[in-house]
C-alpha cells in the first residue's frame, strides 16, 4: 500500500510506494529534499515529521541527538511511512528540468593536483545535453554495484565534460584504483558506469543574501563549480570563501581561489591550515576552518552558508554556526563526504 507525504511549508505532496524511502519517493516525484549520502551517514536529510507513523531504521539513533529524536526529527533517506505523513522541510524545492540518468563515462584526463588529489575529467555521451545544478555530484557504479560519489567541479558545459577532484583514501576500494595502488590502475580512455546528477548542494538563486562558502580538502570541488556558475551568470552576491586543510598542500588550487579574490567583485578568500609543519613556512590563518569563520563573522544572522567536505567539519559548522552565531538552520546547505565506512548498515 502506498502512502501520501505532504511537505510543509511549501505544500508539495507525493506518493511513497512500499519499500521506498521518503527521500527516494520525493526525488522520483522531482521534489528535492536536502540530502547527501543517501545511506544514513551524514544527517543532511534530517527533517521533522509533524504527523503520521513511520519506520525510522537504525541510523537516526546513531547520528541524531536525543533531543532531536524527541522533537520528531528523523532521516528522510531511511524513513519508510506506515501511514500518510506531514513533514517539515523548508529547503524542499521542485526540479522539473533535471533528470537523473545512468550514463557511461570515458576518462579523458588524469592529473595529480597534489600527492593525494587527482583531477579526473570524464566525457559523458555528447548526444544529449547533461543538465545539472552546479554543486551536484555524480555516482560511479563499481563492478560489484557499490557506489562512490564525487562532486562535479565545473558547471554544466556544452561538451558534457565533467571535472572531479578525488582524494586518495588508502585502502579504499575506488581511490586505490584511481591512484594505481591496485592493478590494473585507472587509465585515460577507461570506461566507468555512472549515474547523475544527485544532491541538493547548489546555489539558491532566489536569494540575494551574502554567502559563506566553507570547504575542507576536496570539498573545494563543488564550491569551484558554484563560483564558476556565479561568474558565468554574473551573480555578484558577497562571498566569503574559507578553505581548510591540514597542510598548505591540501589547498591544491590555492592560485585559482586567490585569482577569484582578485578578479571577482565582493569575493574574499581565506585559506586556513590546521597542522602546518615548520617546513611549510605557513604565515596565514591557522586552526579549524569553521572556527575561522566564527572568529570573523560572530553574527551569521542574515548570511547563508554552503559547507562541504569532511563530515566532522560539516557537522561542527552546522552545530556551532546555529548555536553560537545565530545562523538560521534553514539556510545551511551542505554536502558531507561520507564514505562507505561511515554508513550505518
Ligand atoms: C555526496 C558526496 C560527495 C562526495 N564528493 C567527493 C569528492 O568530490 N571528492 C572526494 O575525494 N571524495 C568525495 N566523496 C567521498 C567518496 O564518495 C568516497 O567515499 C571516497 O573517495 C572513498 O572511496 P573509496 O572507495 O576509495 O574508499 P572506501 O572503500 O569507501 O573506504 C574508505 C576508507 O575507509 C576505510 N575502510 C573501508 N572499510 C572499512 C571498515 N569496514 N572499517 C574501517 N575502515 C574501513 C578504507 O581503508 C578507506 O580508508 C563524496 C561523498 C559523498 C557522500
Ligand atoms: S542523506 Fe540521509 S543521512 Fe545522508
Amino acid at each position: 500500500m502506498s502512502f501520501k507525504v505532504t511537505v510543509e511549508p511549501a505544500g508539495y505532496s507525493f506518493e511513497v510506494q512500499p519499500g521506498q524511502s521518503v527521500l527516494d519517493a520525493a526525488l522520483e516525484a522531482e521534489i528535492v529534499l536536502p540530502y547527501s549520502c543517501k545511506g544514513g551517514g551524514c544527517s543532511t536529510c534530517k527533517g521533522k515529521v509533524l504527523e503520521g507513523e513511520y519506520e525510522a531504521g537504525e541510523a537516526p539513533q546513531h547520528i541524531l541527538e536525543q533531543h532531536e529524536l524527541d522533537e520528531g526529527f528523523t532521516l528522510m533517506c531511511q524513513a519508510h511511512p506506515k501511514s500518510d505523513l506531514r513533514i517539515e522541510s523548508p529547503q524542499a524545492r521542485l526540479t522539473t528540468d533535471i533528470q537523473i540518468r545512468k550514463l557511461p563515462a570515458r576518462v579523458l584526463e588524469l592529473e595529480k593536483l597534489a600527492d593525494d588529489v587527482m583531477r579526473v575529467v570524464v566525457q559523458l555521451p555528447p548526444s544529449q545535453p547533461f543538465m545539472y545544478y552546479a554543486g551536484q555530484y555524480i555516482d560511479f557504479i563499481l563492478r560489484d554495484n557499490r557506489r562512490r560519489s564525487y562532486s562535479m567541479a565545473n558547471p554544466p558545459q556544452e561538451n558534457n565534460q565533467i571535472e572531479l577532484h578525488i582524494r586518495h583514501m588508502p585502502g579504499g576500494a575506488f581511490t586505490d584504483y584511481v591512484f594505481g595502488v591496485t592493478e590494473p590502475a585507472l587509465k585515460e580512455r577507461a570506461m566507468l558506469r555512472a549515474e547523475a546528477p544527485f544532491g541538493s548542494f547548489f546555489l539558491r538563486e532566489e536569494s540575494d543574501k551574502p554567502l559563506v562558502f566553507v570547504a575542507s580538502g576536496t570539498g573545494f570541488a563543488p564550491i569551484k563549480a558554484i563560483v564558476e556558475h556565479m561568474k558565468n551568470k554574473n551573480i555578484q552576491r558577497e562571498v566569503r570563501f574559507y578553505w581548510g586543510g591540514r597542510r598548505p598542500k591540501d589547498l591544491y588550487m590555492m592560485d585559482l581561489a586567490q585569482q577569484w579574490e582578485q578578479t571577482l567583485p565582493n569575493f574574499t578568500f581565506v585559506p586556513v591550515v590546521s597542522d602546518a609543519l615548520a617546513d611549510d613556512n605557513w604565515t596565514g590563518r591557522t586552526g579549524f576552518v569553521h572556527q575561522a569563520v566564527m572568529q570573523d563573522l560572530p553574527d551569521l544572522s542574515g548570511w547563508e552558508v554552503y559547507a562541504c567536505g569532511a563530515p566532522i567539519m560539516v557537522e561542527s559548522a552546522q552545530k556551532d554556526f546555529v548555536e553560537h552565531c545565530g545562523l538560521d538552520v534553514a539556510v545551511f546547505y551542505a554536502d558531507a563526504f561520507t564514505s562507505e565506512a561511515d554508513l550505518v548498515e
